[in-house]
C-alpha cells in the first residue's frame, strides 16, 4: 500500500552518506529520515550501508545495528522487540508497521524508513503522539460500572468474552490512525481508527454499564462520522485488526438506538 510518507513540516534535503562497512560482501542500503527540530535545519535523508551477514532479519535489528556501530545519534523508539509494546511503529517501505516484526526480506531494493506520516516529529523516527494518547484517554478506556462492586470479580460468559477478540489485541502503535487520510486532515476533531476501536471494545464489553454515555459522547459530526471507510487502517494494522469494522459497528448501534 502506498501512503504519504512525509511527516508534517517536512522540506527534505539529501543528507549524509555514511561509509560502507569494510570487507562486507552482502550490503544493503538504508535511507533514513533525520530531523532534529532543535537544530533549526531542514529534515534530511541519510544513507547507511549494513552488512546483512552480520545483522538480524528485522528492520529493528538494522536500526539497532546502525545506532550501535555507525551513528549513535539516530533516534527511534523501541522496547519489547516482540510486537507487543507498539513503540517501534514507523513508515517502512511506504507502510506503517512495527519495525521489530517487519522482516527485511519483505522489502525489495533499498530500505526506506520514515516516521509515521503526518505527525509532528520529536526527533528522527519519533512522532509526537500527545494528541493520539489524549484521544485514547477521551474514550474512557476502562470498565465503567454503576452497580455494587462484586466481592471477587466482574464475571463474563465465554460468549461475551469472545466479542472482545480482534479488539483487545491493539497495542496502540498508531499505525492505523496515521495511515488514515480523514485523520490527517481532521485529527483535531476526528478521533481516528485506534481510539474508536478502543471505544467499541468498551461499548460491547458485557460488564460495562456506561454504553449510553459512551455512545452519547461519540454522537458528533467529527469524532465518529469522519470515518469514510477508506480502509487504510485495516490494511496497515500490524496486528491484523480491523478498526473500520469496529467503527461500522458503532455507527450501526447509533442507528439502532435512534430507531
Ligand atoms: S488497531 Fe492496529 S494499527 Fe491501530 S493502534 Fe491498534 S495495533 Fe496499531
Ligand atoms: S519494540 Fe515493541 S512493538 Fe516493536
Amino acid at each position: 500500500m502506498v501512503q504519504l510518507t512525509l511527516p508534517k513540516n517536512s522540506r527534505i534535503t539529501t543528507g549524509k552518506t555514511w561509509p560502507k562497512p569494510e570487507g562486507a560482501t552482502n550490503l544493503r542500503k538504508f535511507q533514513i529520515y533525520r530531523y532534529d527540530p532543535d537544530s533549526g535545519k531542514n529534515p534530511s535523508v541519510d544513507t547507511y550501508f549494513i552488512d546483512m551477514d552480520a545483522c538480524g532479519p528485522m528492520v529493528l535489528d538494522a536500526l539497532i545495528k546502525i545506532k550501535n556501530e555507525i551513528d549513535p545519534t539516530l533516534t527511534f523508539r523501541r522496547s519489547c522487540r516482540e510486537g507487543i509494546c507498539g513503540s517501534c511503529a514507523m513508515n517502512i517501505d511506504g507502510i506503517n508497521t512495527l519495525a521489530c516484526i517487519y522482516g527485511m526480506d519483505e522489502i525489495k531494493g533499498d530500505v526506506k524508513i520514515y516516521p509515521l506520516p503526518h505527525m509532528p516529529v520529536v526527533k528522527d523516527l519519533i512522532p509526537d503522539l500527545t494528541l493520539f494518547y489524549a484521544q485514547h484517554a477521551s474514550i474512557m478506556p476502562w470498565l465503567e460500572t454503576k452497580t455494587q462492586r462484586p466481592e471477587k470479580e466482574w464475571k463474563q460468559s465465554i460468549e461475551d468474552r469472545k466479542k472482545l477478540d480482534g479488539l483487545y489485541e491493539c497495542v496502540m502503535c498508531a499505525s492505523c490512525s496515521t495511515a488514515c487520510p480523514s485523520y490527517w486532515w481532521n485529527s483535531d476533531r476526528y478521533l481516528g481508527p485506534a481510539a474508536l476501536l478502543h471505544a467499541y471494545r468498551w461499548i460491547i464489553d458485557s460488564r460495562d454499564e456506561a454504553t449510553g454515555e459512551r455512545l452519547d459522547d461519540l454522537e458528533d459530526p467529527f469524532k465518529l462520522y469522519r470515518c469514510h471507510t477508506i480502509m487504510n487502517c485495516a490494511k496497515t494494522c500490524p496486528k491484523g485488526l480491523n478498526p473500520a469494522k469496529a467503527i461500522a459497528h458503532i455507527k450501526q448501534m447509533m442507528v439502532e438506538r435512534v430507531v
